[in-house]
């Protein structure tokens, strides 16, 4: 199936169209630019994050690949037979995802690792694409209450009823899907105790657990 992917000529978000412009000329061997998809579109998973981070993915050009955040992510995916080959932090590491697919709910890097409710809802229309096109998807695994309120806005729910909780798997009754709910695994998160790496360990047995129902 054909779906749209944003490519350096999206000019939806001028404040990240000038944020590119100013990272361009301090990091020029850097991405910059919208960060595509990492993983197969036959996958039944499908991560979402919040943002490319500015010398994570934004530096790499794929989803939290040389981020802290992946440096969680990565190992606990592999551990549960999710991805296979190293994790090197680079694009060109030779590392798969195996049933699983990294997307954001915002594709370039915003400043100060914040988006803004426009940029979400722009970036919004290749989220839905993307979703669409995952036409085995059964769990789409949201880590943060950003990308959790991404995904039922794209899928047509009000935020009041599915409410981010940790380690929530909401049915969507009307797609068919399960909605699995994860803390982000950011740096700060982390650090702060918010989540830990058996925390995330144990979402992402539970979201294993429902492809094999
Ligand atoms: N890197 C990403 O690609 N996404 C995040 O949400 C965080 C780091």
């Amino acid at each position: 199936m054909h779906f749209t992917c944003p490519d350096k000529s999206c000019v939806k978000c001028q404040r990240l169209l000038d944020f590119r412009a100013e990272n361009i000329k301090k990091f020029p061997s850097y991405y910059n630019g919208p960060v595509p998809s990492f993983g197969p579109l036959e996958a039944e998973i499908l991560i979402v994050g919040l943002a490319p981070g500015l010398n994570g993915a934004n530096q790499t050009g794929r989803p939290f690949t040389n981020d802290y955040a992946g440096d969680v992510l990565y190992p606990i995916l592999k551990k549960h037979g999710l991805a296979r080959g190293e994790y090197g932090k680079r694009k060109d590491d030779g590392f798969e995802l195996t049933n699983v697919r990294i997307t954001n709910s915002v594709r370039c890097v915003p400043p100060q690792n914040k988006v803004t409710g426009e940029e979400v809802k722009n970036c919004g229309a290749y989220l839905i694409d993307e979703i669409a096109a995952m036409t085995r998807l059964k769990v789409i695994l949201t880590l943060g209450s950003v990308a959790h309120n991404a995904v039922l806005g794209v899928l047509g729910y009000r935020k009041s009823q599915f409410k981010f909780v940790h380690g929530a798997m909401h049915e969507l009754g009307r797609h068919g899907l399960i909605l699995a709910n994860s803390y982000h695994t950011s740096r700060y998160n982390i650090n702060t105790g918010v989540l830990t790496y058996e925390m995330f360990d144990a979402v992402v047995s539970s979201v294993k657990k429902i492809l094999t129902k």
